[in-house]
C-alpha cells in the first residue's frame, strides 16, 4: 500500500490541488466541530497501534529492531498524547478524550492484530493500518480550514512526520527481511477498512462501542522474547565480573556496559505491562511507554559503549535476566513462542514495586560511584552513560511513587506502606548480594577457565580503547545490590 502520494505542502500556500473543504458545521451541528469525533477515531486507532506494537514486539530477534519497536511504542504514545490534548480543547473537554467510538474500528484493529505470522503483523501494523491513517490525516490537513483549525493541522503534521520515520524503518526492515503479505489477511483488512469508510470521516457509534484491541481475542504476547542464536551467551561472565566488582574500576566499567545492555530485557518485558493494562488511565500508559523506551535506550547506551570498545553482542552475548548457566545450552533459548501468562493486577503492582522501589532506588549509590570513578579516571563517555541513566532513573522512581497507590487499589492490595516495604526489600537484597559476593570470593579463582580468559580479554580490549587512569588508585566501592 502506498503512503507516499499526498504531500505535506502547507494548505495556506497550496491552493491548486486541494480537496474540497471539509466543512466543520452543518445544519445539524451543535457546538462541536465534526473533527472532534474524527479525532476520537484517530485516537482509538493510534492507541490500538500502540498496543499492537507492544503485543507483537517480543518477536523481533535483531537488536536494532527491538530498539526500534520500543521507540515506536514511545512515539505512538506521543501521537495519542497530542490527540488527547487537542481533544480536551474542544467543548466537552476531558470527556472528549474518552468518548466511545464505533465497534467497526474494533473489528478493524482486531483483524490487523490477528495476523497469521509476525511478518504479516508488521505489514498489517506499519503498512496497511498506518498507511490508511496516514492518508486520513493528510486528507484532513488538505481540506481543513488552514487558519480556523491550524492547531489540529499542526498536530496532524507532527504525527505524519512520526509515521514517515516509521515508514523509513519499515523500508529498511523489508530490505533485510523480504516478505509478501499473506493475501487473505491483506484482503480481509481491506474489506474491513472499506466498511470503515477508509477512515475518511468519523464513524457513528451504533450499539456497543469499541473495546481496546485484543480484548475478546485469544491473542497473547510471546512467552519468550526472541534473540538471535549468535547472541547466545557463551560464558558465565557475570560471575567473573562480580568477583572483581568492589575492587576494580575496570571490572565496574565492563559491568555497567554489559548490565545496561541487558536492560533491553526489561523493556522486552514491559511490552507485556502495556499489553495487559489497557484498563489503566492513559496517563499510566504514557508513563510506562516512556519508562520502556528509556530502558531500551539504556540497553542501547550500554551496547553502544561496548561497540566503542569493539565488543559486539556476538562476542559478549545477550543473556536473559534468568539464571545464566542454563542459558548456555537451553534448546529453547532465543526462540519466540509460547504464551506469556496474563499479568494480573497484583502481578503488575509487584513488578512496578520491584523495579521502582527495589531495583531502581537500590542502584543509585553504586551508579553515582561509577559516574564519579569513570570521570576521575578520564573516561568521560562512560561517565556520560552513567549520568543520563541516573537522570532517567530518577524520573522512573517518581512515576512509581505516583502509580503504586493506584495499582495497589486496582489489585485490591490493602493499604500497605510500600515505601517501608521497599526499604526492607532493598536491605534484604543488599545483604543477600553481599553474602553471595563473600561466597564467590571465598572460592578458589580458576584462572584456567575459558570464562576467566574471556573476561580478561574483554578487560584488555576496553583498556586498549580507553585507559582508566585510576585503576590502581580507586578505593574499594560498594557491591551492587543485586
Ligand atoms: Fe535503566
Ligand atoms: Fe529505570
Amino acid at each position: 500500500m502506498d503512503m507516499t502520494t499526498p504531500t505535506l505542502e502547507s494548505p495556506e500556500t497550496d491552493t491548486t490541488s486541494r480537496p474540497a473543504r471539509a466543512r466543520q458545521v452543518d445544519a445539524a451541528s451543535g457546538k462541536k466541530p465534526k473533527v472532534v469525533a474524527q479525532m476520537s477515531d484517530w485516537q482509538y486507532l493510534e492507541r490500538s497501534l500502540h498496543r499492537m506494537i507492544a503485543g507483537w514486539g517480543r518477536h523481533f530477534p535483531a537488536w536494532e529492531d527491538k530498539i526500534a519497536a520500543c521507540r515506536h511504542v514511545w512515539e505512538q504514545s506521543e501521537c495519542v498524547r497530542r490527540l488527547r490534548e487537542r481533544l480536551a480543547e474542544f467543548p466537552g473537554t476531558n470527556g472528549n478524550q474518552n468518548a466511545p467510538v464505533s465497534a467497526r474500528l474494533e473489528t478493524l484493529v482486531n483483524m490487523v492484530l490477528l495476523a497469521p505470522s509476525h511478518e504479516d503483523a508488521i505489514d498489517g501494523i506499519y503498512q496497511v493500518l498506518s498507511g490508511a491513517l496516514f492518508r486520513s490525516y493528510l486528507s484532513y490537513v488538505e481540506s481543513a480550514h488552514p487558519v480556523h483549525d491550524a492547531p489540529t493541522v499542526a498536530l496532524l503534521q507532527e504525527i505524519v512526520r512520526v509515521k514517515e520515520q516509521q515508514r523509513l524503518w519499515l523500508r529498511g526492515y523489508r530490505r533485510r527481511h523480504p516478505h509478501t503479505t499473506d493475501a487473505a489477511y491483506a484482503a480481509a483488512i481491506e474489506r474491513v477498512l472499506a466498511d470503515c469508510g477508509n477512515l475518511t470521516g468519523a464513524l457513528p457509534v451504533e450499539g456497543k462501542p469499541a473495546r481496546p484491541v485484543g480484548i475478546g481475542t485469544l491473542f497473547r504476547p510471546s512467552l519468550r522474547a526472541a534473540k538471535p542464536e549468535s547472541q547466545r551467551p557463551r560464558f558465565n561472565l557475570m560471575t567473573e565480573i562480580e568477583r572483581d566488582f568492589t575492587h576494580s574500576v575496570e571490572a565496574r566499567r565492563l559491568f555497567w556496559c554489559y548490565g545496561y545492555m541487558m536492560e533491553q530485557n526489561l523493556a522486552d518485558e514491559q511490552l507485556v505491562w502495556i499489553y495487559d493494562s489497557s484498563d489503566m488511565p492513559w496517563e499510566f500508559m504514557q508513563d510506562v511507554s516512556r519508562h520502556l523506551w528509556d530502558e531500551s535506550r539504556h540497553g542501547n547506551s550500554g551496547y553502544s559503549r561496548l561497540l566503542d570498545f569493539g565488543i559486539t553482542l556476538e562476542r559478549i552475548g545477550f543473556p536473559d535476566y534468568a539464571a545464566l548457566e542454563p542459558q548456555l545450552t537451553d534448546p529453547e533459548w532465543g526462540k519466540a513462542g509460547g504464551v506469556f501468562p496474563e499479568l494480573t493486577p497484583l502481578d503488575l503492582y509487584n513488578k512496578v514495586f520491584g523495579i521502582g522501589m527495589v531495583a531502581e532506588t537500590g542502584h543509585f549509590p553504586v551508579k553515582h560511584e561509577g559516574y564519579a570513578d569513570f570521570k576521575e579516571g578520564g573516561d568521560m563517555e562512560s561517565a556520560e552513560m552513567m549520568l543520563f541513566d541516573i537522570i532517567d532513573e530518577t524520573t522512573h522512581v517518581q512515576y512509581a511513587h505516583r502509580w503504586l497507590p493506584v495499582l495497589a487499589a486496582r489489585a485490591g492490595v490493602p493499604d500497605e506502606d510500600y515505601r517501608q516495604r521497599g526499604l526492607q526489600e532493598r536491605k534484604r537484597c543488599q545483604q543477600d548480594a553481599d553474602i553471595r559476593l563473600a561466597a564467590l570470593q571465598a572460592t578458589a579463582l580458576d584462572t584456567g577457565s575459558d570464562a576467566y580468559a574471556e573476561y580478561q580479554a574483554l578487560l584488555k580490549i576496553a583498556r586498549g580503547h580507553q585507559l582508566l587512569s585510576n585503576e590502581a588508585t580507586c578505593p574499594p566501592r560498594l557491591f551492587k545490590p543485586m
